[in-house]
């Protein structure tokens, strides 16, 4: 059956319009004033916004680490992330096998029957032998544009700097984006093992032992080797305001280096991880300082800094005590694994639900950036930079009907009776928020309706992407 949205008024990354939406199927299937589709499904949006469905590039679901795994699973994950408004998530894959093919078949395996909402993937390389080299060309067979590399976590996930411009060099050649982890990973080891040494082992030793100099220093050096290889770059999880200088630097002198940043590095500091329960803040990179923070926004209102992802990684903060998750009882083991040693705590947080609400009610109503750079941030931009555009991030004939009902009126105090993340805490409990999603669409089809869940796992779809194309 067809639907109908009825007067609302359209918000897109370069728009602001009143219009209906006919949708046909799963697709938009027109845009204009005063669509009749007569035995069409009404949706009434006076008084409200529409927005494209908000992209995520950045989760980790179900990712063993730490002796654990991330608390959120391809469908409990999914549903947070559409209760916030978010339709498409990309997720890492991780290299855990001798053979790429393998770890990625693995990744669809658990991820195809429980996804949600539509999906994409990401491939990490950290390892570069033979067979890796033989099988980057392959990726954009297997749906794959894009490949992360870091330059910490030694002896477990970094390369070396000829490594990495390696693959900065064949991504290229094969249509596929280079994403960097961009801290300084032999620094980060010394650091560590004298904190130790010292007897200091409470949360804040985590960001005092990953300082902001190693991610400048380090994002300054992908920025440096993707010149050298004549190859696009992104910076994930950017948290430094160093940061933005250096891209900044870079997109100055024609580079096509691009960066994300995340909700918990525009809001919290490092004095969040010397509260009694700092573990809950506890990711990688760390959190930084105000001026950091103050530095991230900017680069938001200037475009310098092209996306705002989640880097979605939750674990309990107490994971002994179980929760009720969909009537079920719940518990994974979590920060408490870190008690008494900073470097034990999993590293991750949850934020995929989080992300719109937050930035819309503390970015857009706060007077930081407009809807539409809101838009451009968290669906357009990150759409057209991960090979998803136009059928994702916008609202046009022939895209996806990935459609968000938002209501910019609705007051409440979010956490975690709002957030659908499969934890037991949330960062932004008890902040206030107006602006709320009233309804979102998944290729047509109403997922969630106020707080009524109609999603389904296995309902998201696997979308293969486009090759790497247009530099923001
Ligand atoms: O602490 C974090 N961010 N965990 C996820 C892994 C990563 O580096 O993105
Ligand atoms: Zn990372
Ligand atoms: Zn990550």
């Amino acid at each position: 059956m067809a639907t109908v949205i009825k007067s609302g008024t359209l918000v897109t990354a370069g728009d602001t319009f009143q219009a209906d939406i006919l949708i046909e199927g799963e697709t938009i299937a027109e845009i204009g004033a005063s669509i009749q589709s007569p035995g069409a499904q009404v949706i009434d949006a006076s008084g409200k916004l529409v927005l494209p469905g908000g992209v995520d590039p950045h989760t980790h679901f179900d990712l063993p680490m730490f002796g654990t795994v991330s608390s959120d699973d391809h469908y409990t994950g999914h549903k947070a992330a559409a209760f916030g408004g978010t339709t498409t998530v990309i997720d890492f894959v991780p290299l855990d096998t001798p053979r790429v093919e393998d770890s990625i078949r693995l990744w669809r395996a658990k991820a195809d029957p429980k996804a949600a909402v539509d999906f994409g993937f990401h491939m990490n390389i950290t390892r570069l032998d033979k067979q890796v080299e033989e099988e980057i060309p392959r990726l954009p067979e297997w749906g794959i544009t894009t490949v992360k590399v870091f330059t910490a976590y030694n002896n477990r996930l970094r390369l070396q700097d000829g490594e990495i411009f390696k693959v900065m060099r064949l991504a290229r050649e094969h249509g596929l984006l280079t994403m960097v982890h961009a801290e300084n990973g032999d620094v980060i080891d010394i650091l560590i093992e004298e904190a130790l040494a010292a007897g200091h082992t409470s949360p804040e030793w985590h960001a005092l032992t990953r300082p902001a100099w190693g991610a400048v220093e380090a994002t300054l050096r992908a920025s440096g080797l993707a010149a050298q290889a004549q190859a696009p770059a992104y910076i994930v999880h950017m948290n430094a305001g160093g940061e933005v200088d250096v891209l900044d630097y870079a997109r100055r002198r024609g580079l096509a280096v691009m960066g994300e940043t995340c909700p918990q590095y525009l809001f919290f500091t490092i004095d969040h991880l010397r509260r009694p329960n700092g573990a809950k803040w506890i990711c990688s990179p760390p959190m930084r300082t105000p001026a950091d923070n103050a530095r991230l926004w900017q680069g938001l209102e200037t475009g310098a800094i092209q996306v705002v992802g989640t880097d979605h990684c939750p674990f309990f903060f107490d994971g002994t005590q179980p929760i009720c998750y969909e009537d079920e009882w719940v518990a994974i083991p979590g920060k408490e694994l870190g008690m008494g040693d900073f470097t034990k705590i999993p590293n991750g947080l949850p934020a995929v639900g989080d992300r719109l609400p937050i930035l819309w009610s503390y970015g857009v109503r706060a007077g930081r950036i407009s809807p539409n750079q809101f838009v451009a941030l968290t669906s357009t931009n990150p759409a057209k930079i991960f090979g998803l555009y136009p059928r994702k991030g916008s609202l046009t004939p022939g895209a996806d009907a990935d459609i968000l009902i938002w209501d910019p009126e609705r007051r409440l105090t979010y956490g975690i009776a709002y957030a659908k993340h499969r934890t037991d805490y949330n960062l932004f409990e008890g902040w206030e928020l107006t602006g709320y999603p009233e309804k979102v669409l998944l290729r047509g089809q109403v997922i969630v309706d106020g707080d009524r869940w109609l999603g389904r796992p296995g309902g998201g779809r696997f979308l293969p992407r486009q090759p790497f194309a247009a530099p923001l």
